[in-house]
């Protein structure tokens, strides 16, 4: 077991990405925070885990994490709860846009940024601060995205999030690394999660074509990665990003070349 006695925080951790790690984390044995907007489904997923013989390994939390002081709260929680914090992963996030020139910015802009962006800043330093406080060390995961090292569709504030969180990643590796603090970005492709499918089966088989394996990723794979990023094992990955996107961003696009 990669995670045993370790305490984590997932945000996002009610659907998609983070409901799949949630799972991993416990099964690998961590304790796990469920931090959650949506408290109903982050309820569900503790539910899920005690079904599967895990009492009492997770635990619901409601959380909006572009509010600094309830992602503090947060961390407050995890630590009344289970004694202590070990790993951080800022997963929560909202994807979307709309084209630049069509922007309102309190709707197209100001929003993507306080949650994706502010977010994850958020957990960054709430959980720094706990860590430095214990002075245990600790893990800092935060989902970037292949978009936050291009540009792609309908993302320019969704881009621009994503880069910061990479660029925030670096800071903190730097910045804590005298705490025994490492910290991690990952960058996903086009993961089977909600986000991607309210698509239409076309486009997911668009996204899918993108990557090399022309499947879409199981979000349990990407879970796998966190589990392993966050275990003692991953202790010389830091203040880096770690493509999980299948080689989304290693190749163009495949068409046929005539030969010559
Ligand atoms: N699915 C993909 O293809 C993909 C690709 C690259 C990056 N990502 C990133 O992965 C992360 C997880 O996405 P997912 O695909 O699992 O999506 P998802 O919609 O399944 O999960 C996102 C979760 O975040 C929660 N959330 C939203 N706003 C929140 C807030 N303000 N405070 C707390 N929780 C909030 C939602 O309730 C939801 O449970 C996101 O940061 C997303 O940008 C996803």
């Amino acid at each position: 077991m990669r995670l045993k006695g370790k305490v984590a925080i997932i945000t996002g951790g009610a659907s998609g990405i983070g409901r799949a790690t949630v799972h991993k984390f416990v099964r690998e044995g961590a304790r796990v925070l469920v931090a959650d907007i949506d408290l109903k489904k982050a309820e569900e997923v503790v539910a899920e885990v005690a079904a599967e013989g895990f009492e009492g390994a997770a635990a619901a939390a409601r959380v909006d994490v572009s509010q600094f002081v309830e992602v503090e709260a947060t961390v407050a929680h995890a630590v009344e709860l289970f004694g202590k914090l070990d790993v951080i992963f800022n997963n929560a996030g909202i994807a979307g846009g709309r084209p630049l020139l069509d922007h309102d910015p309190e709707i197209d802009y100001a929003p993507m940024i306080r949650i994706d962006q502010d977010g994850v800043y958020y957990g960054i330093l709430a959980a720094g601060r706990q860590f430095r406080e214990q002075g245990t060390g600790g893990v800092i995961i935060s989902t970037s995205s292949i978009y936050g090292e291009q540009a792609a569709e309908l993302a320019f504030s969704y881009s621009a999030a994503k880069a910061a969180v990479i660029s925030f990643t670096r800071s903190a590796a730097y910045e804590l690394a005298e705490f025994g603090v490492r910290a991690v970005a990952i960058t996903p492709g086009r993961v089977g999660t909600p986000i991607i499918n309210q698509f239409s089966e076309e486009l997911k088989q668009t996204f899918s074509s993108e990557q090399l394996r022309g499947v879409l990723t199981e979000p349990e794979e990407i879970a796998d990665v966190v589990a392993f990023l966050a275990s003692d094992e991953a202790n010389v990955i830091n203040g880096t990003v770690v493509h999980v996107d299948d080689g989304y961003s290693s190749f163009k696009q495949r068409f046929a070349l005539p030969t010559f």
